[in-house]
């Protein structure tokens, strides 16, 4: 019997400057709203994909373990929808490996969805040019559809009067974006978190009275981000992603019950980057959904202000730069 060959992808977590916070469509994956980003070139996720007819049920390794619970539906219902889409009804064996604690808000799911979108549609011969993979990466987890791409990127939340909605809603590169940024990740703590983002954006948009101010807000950060990047004003820049970042913060610590990512430790760096910047530094904070805090500067100062975070936390920090879309490493020719 032929085996088929076994496809590998990888692809690489990206930071929000101006943050995803909500679904209009939890099947969809429809955010509420544009949101624009930053892919790195650390913590990277390499996803290996190959067809098994013969087994009953699809088998996913994580990071060596098989994988079970809420990671094992997840990936195996991405699977389901790539087969109905293909007609196919091999399943699959996966195995993903990421560099990055999951659940930790470090996007790992990002790269995980951009980088399985990838391998798992190339093992079942979809053909899909760019746009139809962030589409299809954002069925698996929201964010992941911005990996797809490198350097900076814009997800189009789409109209919900377009026809077909799923069409509308692709990220793109912003081919115009010219800023020389680094990010420097303070990993404060690395164990996965108590509530995953999708319930703490369904609590948030449900419950919380801030919300609708910040999501008002946010669209008009997308517009403004957008100019700043052209123009290469990282003040400007930074300054849009931390109100954005704070004010999502803000929408979940006032949900009910509250969503509250940020530690005593998150205060404590996110306090001292503003003391720096009023020293005169270039540094920004940005979160996610975690404790972590992640910091815009020049690149050329980020490894002297990761040595002062990490001097002031005793924390590990990590560098991070502009990094490149999911790419097919082996299995097909590209
Ligand atoms: O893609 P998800 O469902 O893990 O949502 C991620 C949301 C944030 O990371 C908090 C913000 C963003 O835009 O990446």
């Amino acid at each position: 019997m032929r085996t088929a060959p076994t496809v590998t992808a990888v692809a690489h977590p990206n930071i929000a400057l101006v943050k995803y916070w909500g679904k209009r469509d939890e099947n969809l994956v429809l955010p509420m709203a544009d949101s624009l980003s930053l892919t790195l070139d650390i913590f990277p996720t390499t996803t290996s994909v190959q067809l098994c007819p013969d087994d009953a049920q699809d088998m996913v390794v994580v990071d060596g373990h098989p994988a079970t619970g809420e990671v094992r539906r997840r990936i195996a219902s991405f699977l389901d929808m790539l087969r109905t889409y293909a007609g196919r009804r091999a399943r699959a064996r996966v195995d993903t490996r990421n560099t990055v604690p999951v659940g930790a808000g470090l996007a790992s799911s990002a790269a995980g969805f951009a980088a399985l979108a990838l391998a798992a549609a190339s093992a079942y011969e979809i053909d899909l040019d760019r746009t139809a993979l962030s589409r299809l990466a954002r069925r698996g987890s929201g964010s992941a559809a911005r990996s797809v791409f490198g350097g900076f990127v814009l997800w189009h939340a789409g109209s919900s009067d377009a026809e077909d909605a799923d069409l509308a809603s692709y990220a793109e590169p912003l081919d115009d974006a010219r800023l020389d940024v680094a990010v420097v990740a303070v990993l404060l703590q690395t164990g996965p978190k108590a509530v995953s983002s999708r319930e703490a954006m369904r609590r948030t948009v449900a419950t919380s009275r801030r919300f609708p101010g910040w999501l008002a807000s946010s669209r008009l950060d997308v517009t403004a981000m957008r100019a700043a990047l052209a123009e290469g004003d990282l003040p400007t820049v930074g300054a849009i992603a931390e109100l954005n970042a704070l004010g999502m913060h803000a929408t979940m610590e006032s949900a009910s019950p509250p969503v509250t990512y940020r530690t005593r430790a998150s205060h404590h760096v996110l306090a001292h980057v503003r003391r720096m910047r009023e020293r005169g530094e270039q540094t920004w904070s940005t979160m996610d959904a975690g404790p972590n805090v992640k910091v815009l500067c020049p690149t050329s100062d980020a490894h002297r202000i990761a040595d002062e975070l990490s001097a002031v936390t005793g924390c590990p920090t990590i560098v991070a730069r502009s990094g490149p879309g999911t790419r097919v490493t082996a299995g097909v020719d590209t």
